[in-house]
């Protein structure tokens, strides 16, 4: 399964990098806000930084709705770097746009999925991932973990190329259970990644190892 992280902060990018754990990154509208990110040129620097600190997959989505406009802004998007997905909103225009690119052979994410019926149109038009927001669904007392499952199993039946990425992932155990039903990508914050690392029984040994070889050195 792929670690994907699910911020514009380029320091909890490159700490999840450093570990060396992490494959690629997602953005969207609200998470580049939250860093102060805005206007279009510093959008656009911004994720180059982000190529340069991480060699994977770096979803960078779109603002347009409409057809033309998505095109637009999605190649502009593509040409920054080669690991640019173009990531795009589950609506007609947005399925429109990921068929072009597919064609084009420039990588697609379809996000704001919520229904396994999305998830097969997203698949349909050839994106490259799908991502179901979990976390979201769970919000308003739907069980998101079922919809990856429904979503594996379809693409399943049909060999379906697109990868499932879960999103919105907001606990280890979310991320435990997606790698349990096969989904082939979780996107999380850092503290998501980092919370994988805590047992207490780690902790608890690792002291009484530490505590053990201090008495022979004394
Ligand atoms: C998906 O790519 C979104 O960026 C993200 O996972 C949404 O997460 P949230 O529901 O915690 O905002």
């Amino acid at each position: 399964m792929k670690f994907f992280i699910d911020t514009a902060n380029l320091n909890d990018i490159q700490e999840a990098y450093d570990m060396g754990v992490l494959d690629g990154v997602t953005t969207n509208p609200s998470l580049m806000a939250k860093e102060g990110i805005f206007g279009h040129d510093n959008v656009m620097a911004h994720y180059k930084k982000i190529c340069e600190i991480v060699d994977g997959d770096i979803s960078a989505e779109v603002i347009a709705t409409e057809f033309n406009e998505i095109v637009r802004e999605g190649e502009a998007l593509a040409d920054l770097h080669p690991n640019i997905v173009v990531k795009v909103p589950m609506i007609k225009e947005g399925i429109k746009a990921i068929r072009y690119f597919s064609d084009k052979g420039i990588k697609t994410n379809c996000t704001l999925v919520f229904s396994a019926g999305q998830a097969l149109l997203a698949a349909k038009a050839g994106a490259t991932y799908v991502s179901p927001f979990v976390g979201r669904l769970d919000d308003v007392s739907t069980n998101g973990l079922s919809l990856i499952e429904q979503i594996v199993q379809i693409y399943d039946n049909y060999g379906y190329q697109t990868e499932v990425l879960a999103a919105s992932v907001r606990h280890v155990m979310h991320l435990v259970q997606c790698a349990e039903i096969g989904a082939d990508v979780v996107t999380c914050p850092l503290s998501v990644i980092t919370g994988l690392l805590k047992h207490p029984l780690t902790d608890s040994g690792l002291a009484t190892f530490l505590a053990d070889h201090a008495k022979g050195n004394k």
